[in-house]
């Protein structure tokens, strides 16, 4: 962890503690602006999370263990022994943030699992120092994920990726563009097409920032240019991550990754989902079971600031979808690959 006072945020902030506070890089105003956000309230990370100050799943996760080290000081500096009563109001805050990305649910499981541990006295420290672990075990999980990703690309190719799974959703180094960090300093990538991924825009404005400060080269592309791209035949991989992978390998993700995966199929492309073993729920069977997040349709109906939609226009936002286990080739995790993955090997790679 850095030592430093926060200043202005490099991709691999998305989240910092500092001094006793939570800086969170606010990724609502990237690229324009580079600005952290500080945080000494686990209600105040928990409306973060929800107003997408710090997104992605695995970032998420980092930022709500952070969020219970702040609820346990404040709930033993007003309760004093009976802090695992005050804190509670907290961990139910924390969980309430956003539903989909399962990251978040398993951090606060992790950190109540500490809670269930310690005695009446102040738990500041030891919360703090389990966010911390959760932090770093995050990042060293992407360097395993990128490495293990970057093998599977066997010559040198161009990819698409959608949304963000960089460093900035994650502790660092990123799921997806860990992988493409990995495999372009193997020579294997030639160039990332970044969709730019409505209405949040993560791919135009996080995911091209984020590769371009890398040098790697990237090229911005609607949406809906995938199809026509795969066309050409320049690509060999479609490369994301994801909010939560199911017992059978059914994965969710960014709202459009249902559709380039079927995309992907029809024109022998491989699909490659990276992800920490943080993102698996082997309590459900498939992604029928996923939460999928509705968010305001005001997010859509405007553009940069600009209302685009006629007054009245309904619109649904769901901001992430499920592509079925049968569309990807591999999952990429910090234990291992699991190729054309199905309950057997998802149960294997887990146990
Ligand atoms: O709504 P967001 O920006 O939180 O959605 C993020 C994604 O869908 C990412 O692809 C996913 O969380 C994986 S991040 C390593």
């Amino acid at each position: 962890m850095k030592t430093t006072p926060p200043t202005t945020p490099t991709p691999d902030d998305a989240a910092l503690w500092h001094d006793g506070r939570l800086y969170l890089a606010d990724q609502r105003i990237l690229p324009e602006r580079a600005e952290f956000l500080s945080y000494d309230r686990a209600a105040e990370v928990a409306t973060a999370i929800r107003d997408m100050v710090v997104r992605g799943a695995p970032a998420i996760g980092v930022a709500a263990a952070y969020g219970v080290a702040l609820a346990g000081r404040e709930a033993y500096s007003n309760a004093g022994a009976d802090w695992k009563q005050a804190i509670e109001a907290d961990l139910e805050r924390l969980a309430a943030s956003r539903p989909t990305a399962v990251n978040l649910f398993w951090a606060i499981r992790r950190m109540r699992d500490l809670i269930a541990r310690l005695e009446a006295s102040d738990p500041s420290q030891a919360l703090l120092d389990e966010a911390l672990a959760i932090h770093e075990e995050d990042r060293a999980a992407n360097r395993r994920i990128g490495d293990l990703g970057a093998e599977l690309i066997t010559e040198p190719t161009e990819i698409i990726t959608h949304c963000n799974a960089g460093a900035l959703a994650t502790g660092g180094y990123g799921t997806a563009l860990g992988v493409v960090r990995s495999a372009h300093a193997a020579g294997k990538i030639q160039r990332v097409y970044a969709d730019e991924t409505r209405p949040w825009m993560q791919g135009a404005r996080l995911t091209a920032w984020e590769l371009m400060q890398d040098g790697i080269p990237v090229t911005l592309q609607a949406d809906c240019a995938a199809a026509s791209l795969m066309a050409t035949g320049r690509i060999g991989w479609v490369i994301v991550g994801s909010d939560r992978i199911a017992a059978n390998g059914d994965v969710a993700n960014k709202i459009g990754t249902y559709g380039l995966a079927v995309m992907a199929k029809y024109h022998g492309i491989k699909v490659m989902v990276a992800a920490p073993t943080s993102t698996v729920d082997m309590a459900i069977a498939s992604g029928a079971e996923i939460p999928i997040e509705e968010r305001d349709p005001d997010e859509l109906l405007g553009c940069g600031g600009r209302r685009i939609a006629p007054a009245g226009c309904a619109a649904r936002n769901p901001v992430f979808d499920v592509t079925p286990a049968a569309l990807v080739d591999a999952i990429v995790t910090e234990r291992g690959v699991v190729l054309n993955p199905t309950t057997e090997k998802m149960r294997a790679l887990m146990d």
